[in-house]
């Protein structure tokens, strides 16, 4: 079930993110960048890349490598500051009559179209339906949107929307933003539209962030037709992506960087499932949707305080009340090895 309503941007903190919900002497289970990153080659990837530092940077190498992982020209690659900069280039770019974003979901899309002095309209999955399970339904996108954006798996939902269902909202004379942030913390990157040059107005955005725990370094990238791809150019800052991050686009995009992200996903999914089903089995607990990324989606109805009894015993959950469509009895809880979500249930245990 879903359906739509008119935005009220002052309700929800949408610059409110995991980092905040850190700190010293917390186990972090509120962001999202897998542990243990960046690979050692990586860092020396980007330990190496500092002697070219005098020079501006120069992106003609990791757009062609981006561009021959996607099988994609290179007009059609934009790489950028993080996703988070591809929301923003796609604000300056864009001149929507009428912008619908899909929630809940990463809240810096609506923001970055707000500051760009955009209207926005919200479509909220099962709004008012707690047990709802956070699927798509394409008919609950307004026939008059001429932009859509929408998370692929979504972030907080961890919920992977089908391909074909996705292809459904794509139309001439629509822009489709699918963010696929997260897309490749499943292994063979499922219902991934990357390659899709067949479906009009469509852009995918990329981040390195999670998979390689570069979050500090900012790099993803846009794909996109061409000319949306020259507009998104046009509206970036001059080398606004770094000669290290461009470097490590370049490294992440090889055959031998797949495999080992692939290798990560596997490790996810298996460490996600030993999460859900010990989560399943505890009282006064429900998961929302199926997850299917790096993070899990849970409700515990009646109780709006575990987020902080979870951090007074040391454990960092991020909270839910920030997304639209989504309350305090939410928390959004990262994957994490065994033992540690052994040890998050045992606490949850003790607080439901
Ligand atoms: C769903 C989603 N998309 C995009 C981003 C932006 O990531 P970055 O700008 O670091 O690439 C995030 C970060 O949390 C996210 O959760």
């Amino acid at each position: 079930m879903t359906r739509t309503r008119e935005a009220d941007p002052t309700l929800y903190d949408l610059h409110h993110h995991g980092d905040a919900e850190v700190g010293p002497g917390l186990v972090d289970l509120a962001v999202n960048v897998r542990a243990g990153t960046p690979p050692t080659w990586l860092r020396e990837c980007l330990t190496a890349s500092l002697g070219d530092l005098a020079a501006y940077p120069d992106p003609t190498a990791a757009t062609a490598a981006v561009a021959a992982r996607h099988g994609r020209p290179e007009s059609e690659v934009v790489p950028t500051a993080g996703g988070a900069e591809g929301f923003v280039l796609l604000a300056r770019a864009l001149r929507p009559r009428h912008a619908v974003v899909v929630h809940p979901q990463f809240t810096e899309p609506e923001a970055a179209l707000r500051a760009a002095g955009h209207e926005v309209d919200r479509v909220v999955l099962d709004q008012g339906d707690p047990h709802g399970d956070l699927t798509l339904d394409p008919d609950a996108v307004p026939a008059s949107a001429d932009l859509v954006v929408v998370g692929n798996p979504t972030n907080p939902s961890s919920v992977r929307h089908p391909a074909a269902v996705l292809a459904t909202l794509a139309r001439p004379g629509r822009t489709l933003v699918v963010d696929e942030a997260f897309i490749d913390t499943a292994p063979g990157e499922p219902d991934s539209l990357a390659e899709r040059r067949d479906l009009p107005g469509l852009v995918v955005l990329r981040s390195l962030t999670k998979t390689w725990g570069l979050a500090g370094l900012r790099v993803g990238y846009a794909l996109a037709p061409a000319e949306l791809a020259r507009a998104l150019r046009a509206a970036a800052p001059r080398w606004s992506v770094s000669t290290p991050a461009l470097v490590a686009l370049e490294a992440c995009s090889t055959e031998g960087a797949r495999a080992e992200a692939d290798h990560a996903a596997r490790i996810v999914k298996a460490d996600r499932d030993h999460l859900v089903a010990t989560l399943e089995k505890l009282p006064g607990l429900e998961v929302r949707g199926t997850p299917a990324a790096s993070f899990v989606l849970v409700r515990t109805p009646g109780r709006s305080d575990v987020r902080e009894r979870l951090r007074e015993r040391g454990l960092a959950v991020r909270r839910g009340d920030t997304f639209p469509g989504l309350d305090v009895e939410h928390v959004r809880i990262a994957v994490r090895s065994s033992d540690i979500t052994d040890h998050l249930v045992a606490t949850l245990r003790e607080i439901l």
